[in-house]
């Protein structure tokens, strides 16, 4: 692959994607990983990520000792862009100084050595970019010749030809800069030789492959299917390289969408003809959670029943089969591998910090299980493009995503109190079919409706009312960090409002957030 040690940069993620967009593997790993970790993944290139630090600063992040020259002896071109540049100059014994130009933003340069790694398409005329560094490169090592300055004179591109040495100052991987991508795709492609050839399809039969090495013939895998797309294209994969050995278990815990259970059930069992379990576990979550207002305790509270429940299953699987699951299958996602061990100093924290997301973190160590997880080297739009290949519909690959404490965090305060949960589910489905039937679902990146335990008077028919009130939550994202609310037009509204209000007992207002994320989260809890 093309490797990315990682400085903690805001963009490096996005190096990774681009790359991948060129049909390259790419793989990002922490930037101060030791060199065996790098040699074992036997690099084509690597790439240094920018970073937040100056190069001057205690404690910069470098990579391993030797790490040049590791490049150098195995002919493994290094590109160094931003922080990763300096590095490079100053490990080579140039020189950085401390900034005193301090250039952010859109910037102008100019390639002013047309035989260097731009290529002739990103080689012609001014082009703007995007810089982000306060350092600066003012001496450059032995060999290292300039190839693009900014209009302000400093270097914004050097090249050590012999030794495959490379840097920019800039960020090529940001859309800001938009010749970038020609950029990258020259350099990786024509100078440094990597093929374009990282299709899905290989990704599939290499997982297969993986897969059914890791799995002996006898062995049996378990998992816990959530009717997400992750979980479930990682079940299809497995399920297709070791058959009925793999066991799916779905848990109905009592905080699922309208109707969830049965839609998801029959999509396993007629459409993907997957070998799942269901459970009904709801009156025992219910049970738990009565009384209980405390967002976080709601989540500890369904996150340790889940467990409960999976480990049921095991024992119930074994007397099936005859023998004991020996792994559970995960369906973790490239972004939470890096996230959750970001650089030191990063500033990068992943929103499991802020609300303690449900998952089953503690499982496979409390049931003696090894994991399998076939989806972790990619990003949500692959596994999407994975899906497809594995026949998944396309309705169900673009569902929005769902939380795993369900209408939990939908209902503020006691879930159990009343008739909340029913209200809230009549109320979603509502405003979830309009924006179906309004070509919307695949525009918005998630849309849901949260419950009130706030009753306002209201005046129905001849009657006065004295109900419930719900809000509507609409927003468009990238990846559900940041967020924006959806603006719906005032027809769609006014309709969506009567509806609701003329259908579901029990609700005599209707609002929308229009609050994006920061300052407030996705969710109400
Ligand atoms: P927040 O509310 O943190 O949501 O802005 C960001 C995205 O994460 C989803 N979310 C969760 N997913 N377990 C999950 O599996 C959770 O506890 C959880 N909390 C929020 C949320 O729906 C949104 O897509």
């Amino acid at each position: 692959p093309v490797l990315i040690l990682d400085f903690g940069s805001q963009y490096t993620h996005l190096i990774t994607r681009r790359i991948r967009q060129l049909s390259i593997l790419t793989v990002c790993i922490n930037g101060t990983c030791p060199l065996a970790v790098i040699a074992a993944l036997n690099p084509r290139v690597i790439i240094l990520s920018g970073g937040p630090h100056s190069v001057h600063a205690d404690g910069a992040p470098s990579f391993a000792d030797g790490f040049l020259h590791y490049a150098e002896e195995n002919g493994v071109p290094v590109l160094g862009i931003c922080y990763g540049m300096q590095l490079l100059v100053q490990k080579l014994g140039g020189e950085v100084s401390i900034g005193v130009k301090h250039e952010y933003g859109k910037m102008e340069i100019a390639v002013v050595d047309e035989s260097g790694f731009f290529g002739p398409e990103a080689s012609r005329g001014h082009q703007t970019v995007w810089m982000s560094h306060g350092d600066e490169a003012i001496r450059l090592p032995e060999g290292f010749k300039v190839v693009a300055r900014s209009v302000q004179g400093s270097v914004a591109a050097i090249e050590h030809p012999s030794k495959r040495f490379y840097g920019l100052q800039y960020h090529p991987e940001v859309t800001h800069s938009p010749k970038g991508m020609e950029l990258l795709r020259h350099f990786l492609i024509d100078i440094c030789g990597v093929p374009a050839e990282w299709k899905m399809e290989d990704v599939l039969e290499e997982q297969i492959k993986y897969v059914k090495s890791l799995v002996g013939p006898d062995d049996h895998v378990i998992c816990g299917l959530s009717g997400g797309v992750d979980s479930t294209v990682a079940a299809m994969l497995v399920h297709k390289a070791i058959g009925d050995r793999l066991h799916c278990l779905f848990i109905d815990n009592g905080l699922l969408r309208f109707k969830e259970r049965e839609r998801v059930m029959a999509c396993f069992k007629n459409d993907l003809h997957l070998p799942v379990t269901c459970t009904d576990a709801s009156e025992q979550f219910l049970k738990k959670l009565k009384g209980v207002k405390d967002p976080e305790r709601k989540r500890k509270i369904i996150g340790e029943e889940f467990i409960r429940v999976f480990e049921d299953f095991a024992p119930k699987v074994e007397s099936k089969v005859g023998k004991r699951p020996a792994f559970l299958l995960q369906g973790t996602l490239y972004p939470d591998v890096i996230e959750s061990c970001p650089p030191p100093g990063s500033g990068r924290t992943h929103s499991h910090t802020i609300k303690s997301h449900h998952n089953v973190g503690g499982l496979p160590h409390r049931m003696n299980l090894k994991l399998i997880e076939p989806l972790k080297l990619l990003f949500k739009d692959e596994v999407r493009r994975l899906g497809k290949i594995l026949n998944v519909s396309e309705s169900f690959l673009k569902r929005h995503p769902f939380p795993g404490p369900g209408l939990a965090v939908r209902v503020l305060g006691d879930v159990t109190e009343g008739n909340a949960l029913n209200i809230l589910r009549e109320v979603d489905e509502i405003f979830i079919q309009a924006i179906k039937d309004a070509g919307l679902y695949d525009i918005i990146w998630q849309a849901f409706a949260v419950f009130l335990p706030v009753r306002s008077v209201g005046v129905q028919g001849d009657q006065r009312t004295h109900a419930n009130a719900v809000v509507l939550r609409a927003i468009t994202s990238e990846d559900g960090m940041t967020a924006d609310w959806y603006y719906f037009d005032h027809k769609f509204l006014v309709d969506v409002v009567s509806k609701i209000c003329n259908q579901v007992r029990g609700v005599n207002r209707v609002c929308q957030d229009i609050t994006s994320k920061p300052p407030a989260t996705v969710e109400w809890e």
